[in-house]
C-alpha cells in the first residue's frame, strides 16, 4: 500500500502487474530465499498458527528455491480461489484494495541482498510470499482479506484510509491469536522476521492485548522497529465476523472525534494478556 501519487512505471500493466519472470532468479537469489526459508521453517512449528504451517504444505512452498507464482496461484486456487500477482513495488490503496477485492495477492518479485536480510524498507518476495502467502490457502483467512480490500474501497470514499490501515497492520501483518491456552503468530511481518518472532512472543517488552476494532483503529504504529503492541484475536472466525458485522461508516465518524492513541498505551478497558515493560523501546530512545 502506499499513497496515490505513485506513478505507474512503464511496462506494468493497467493493474499495476508485471511478469514474475521466474526464469531470471540467479542461484544466488534462490539460495537466499532457501536460507531465509530455513531459518524461519525451523523455528515457527512451535510459534505459528498452525494453518500457516498447513498452507506452507497445500501450496507446497517446502521446496527448494524461490516459489514460482504461477504454481502458486494454480494451488491457491483449487483451494480458497486466490492467486499471486507480481507488482514493481508499492501500488496505490485503490489498486492494491481492487486486488484485494478480486482475490489477488499483490507481491513484489526481488528478493533481499546478503546486507539486507534482517532489515528490509520494501517487502521483499520473501515477506511478501513466505509471510502472507500460506494463510492465503486458509478458506476463512482468504475471505478475511478480500473483505478487507472490500472495505478499502469503500472507506476511500470516506477519507479514512489510517484507520484502515491501521487494521490491516494490527491483524495481516502484526497479529497474534490465542490458540491451546497460549498465543501464536499469525501476521506476515512477524512470520517473516526472524527476530520478530521471537521478541513478540517471549519478550517482556511488547504489550499484548485483545483485539478491540476502534480501539485499535486509534493506535499508532512503528514502522521502523519492532511493534510496542500486538493485538490478539481469538480465531480467524471471530476476526472476519467482526469485520463483517461492523458498520464502518459511524464508526470512521467516531473516530475523527477520538483522539489517536501513542503505540504503548494501555486503556482501563483493554484484555490485557501482557503489560510489557516497553524496555525495548525506550532502551532504543536512550541511545
Ligand atoms: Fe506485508
Amino acid at each position: 500500500m502506499a499513497d496515490v501519487t505513485l506513478q505507474r512505471p512503464q511496462g506494468s500493466a493497467e493493474d499495476w502487474t508485471i511478469a514474475q519472470d521466474w526464469d531470471r532468479y540467479t542461484p544466488a537469489e534462490h539460495a537466499m530465499w532457501d536460507h531465509l526459508f530455513e531459518r524461519q521453517a525451523g523455528m515457527l512449528p512451535e510459534r505459528v498458527v498452525p494453518e500457516f504451517m498447513d498452507g506452507l504444505k497445500v501450496l507446497r512452498m517446502t521446496r527448494p528455491g524461490i516459489p514460482h507464482f504461477d504454481e502458486l496461484s494454480e494451488r491457491l486456487m483449487k483451494a480458497t480461489g486466490w492467486q499471486v500477482v507480481a507488482v514493481p513495488g508499492l501500488v496505490p490503496e485503490a489498486v492494491f484494495f481492487d486486488h484485494l477485492a478480486n482475490r489477488r495477492f499483490v507481491a513484489g518479485r526481488f528478493i533481499r541482498s546478503a546486507e539486507q536480510r534482517d532489515y528490509l524498507q520494501e517487502p521483499d518476495i520473501f515477506h511478501d510470499v513466505f509471510g502472507h502467502v500460506p494463510l492465503l490457502a486458509n478458506p476463512v483467512f482468504a475471505d478475511y482479506m478480500q473483505a478487507y480490500g472490500k472495505g478499502g474501497l469503500r472507506a476511500h470514499g470516506f477519507g479514512s484510509l489510517t484507520a484502515l490501515a491501521r487494521l490491516y497492520w494490527y491483524t495481516v501483518e502484526f497479529g497474534l491469536i490465542r490458540h491451546g491456552g497460549g498465543l501464536r503468530l499469525y501476521g506476515a511481518g512477524i512470520v517473516s522476521s526472524y527476530g520478530e518472532s521471537m521478541f513478540a512472543l517471549d519478550d517482556p517488552s511488547p504489550h499484548r492485548l485483545g483485539f478491540d476494532l476502534e480501539r485499535l483503529m486509534r493506535t499508532q504504529y512503528r514502522i521502523d522497529d519492532y511493534q510496542q503492541t500486538y493485538f490478539v484475536i481469538d480465531s480467524f472466525e471471530d476476526l472476519l465476523r467482526r469485520t463483517l458485522d461492523t458498520d464502518f461508516e459511524p464508526l470512521y465518524a467516531r473516530l475523527r472525534n477520538e483522539p489517536e492513541l501513542p503505540t504503548d498505551t494501555i486503556l482501563p478497558g483493554d484484555r490485557v494478556y501482557t503489560r510489557g515493560t516497553q524496555a525495548y523501546a525506550r532502551g532504543k530512545q536512550n541511545v
